[in-house]
């Protein structure tokens, strides 16, 4: 459905991702992990047509989004629902408010419909009757499904969640990884930039492991836990010991 072949980003100087190439399927979860500053964010940027490749080519259902045209970026960007690292909700707005800021066409709906989309999208967040308060109002993990509400108001076919369950704790953790795992039932396509390896193992169908702006390894959890490449080994090896222990104790 998406895919980055041999993408290169240099910003300053820097090089922020070295010849990437990977492919997100249609229905999956997809999960994008590695340490800090690894270049986590900057391939959902890319995604989102915000940084365009210095080297390589972007493909969105089989189209080149480096050859869009501006009107052709924003018609892109309405298949693609983002949550924010940080949520990024607007102080001054209702959760209402938040959830309808970035729809568009507003102008296309009734008083009624709009109402009607409010419920049915908190409703799925597990939130009904939250519209008319603000997000100071709101804890960490009702914020996040707010934010996760906004991107999916205008029912796009790929979400990208950027750090979704950061600083959440595992109660509220557990509901954004259910409410993930319940939109994969309805069809969707998510891909999860997380550093957090057990939220990545329940919910993710691929893994892809990024470090210093290169693909260490991808593949299914049972191809990264048995990766040759030296860094995803370290970087799971921690899990890897965990997870042999519970299978030899029979859990
Ligand atoms: N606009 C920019 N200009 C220059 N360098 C940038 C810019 N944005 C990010 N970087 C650098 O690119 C690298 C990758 O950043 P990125 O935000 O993608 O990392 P990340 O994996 O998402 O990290 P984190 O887990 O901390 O969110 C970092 O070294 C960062 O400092
Ligand atoms: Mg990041």
């Amino acid at each position: 459905m998406i895919e980055l072949k041999n993408v290169t980003i240099e910003k300053n100087d820097k090089t922020i991702l070295n010849n990437v190439s990977l492919e997100i399927e249609k229905g999956k979860n997809t999960i994008i992990m590695g340490p800090s500053g690894a270049g986590k964010s900057s391939i959902l940027k890319v995604i989102l047509g915000l940084w365009m490749p210095d080297e390589g080519n972007v493909l969105f259902e089989g189209r080149d989004i480096c050859q869009m045209n501006d009107n052709e970026l924003l018609e892109l960007r309405k298949n693609i629902g983002m949550v924010f690292q940080g949520n990024a909700l607007f102080d001054s707005l209702t959760v209402a408010d938040n959830i309808l800021y970035f729809l568009p066409d507003k102008r296309k709906y009734s008083e009624a419909e709009l109402k009607k989309k409010i419920d049915e999208l908190l409703s799925f967040v597990n939130l009904s009757g939250a519209e008319n308060l603000y997000p100071e109002e709101l804890s960490g993990g009702m914020k996040k499904r707010v934010a996760i509400a906004r991107a999916l108001a205008f029912n796009p076919k790929v979400i990208l969640f950027d750090e979704p369950t950061t600083g959440l704790d595992p109660i509220n953790t557990a509901s954004v990884l259910e409410l993930i795992d319940k939109l994969k039932v309805k069809g969707s396509t998510s891909v999860i930039v997380t550093h957090i390896i057990d939220d990545a193992m329940e919910i993710g169908d691929k893994f892809i492991v990024i470090n210093r702006g290169e693909v260490a390894d991808s593949g299914n959890l049972q191809k990264i836990l048995n990766s040759s490449n030296s860094f995803v080994n370290q970087f799971f090896l921690k899990r890897k010991q965990l997870l042999s222990e519970r299978i030899s104790f029979g859990a």
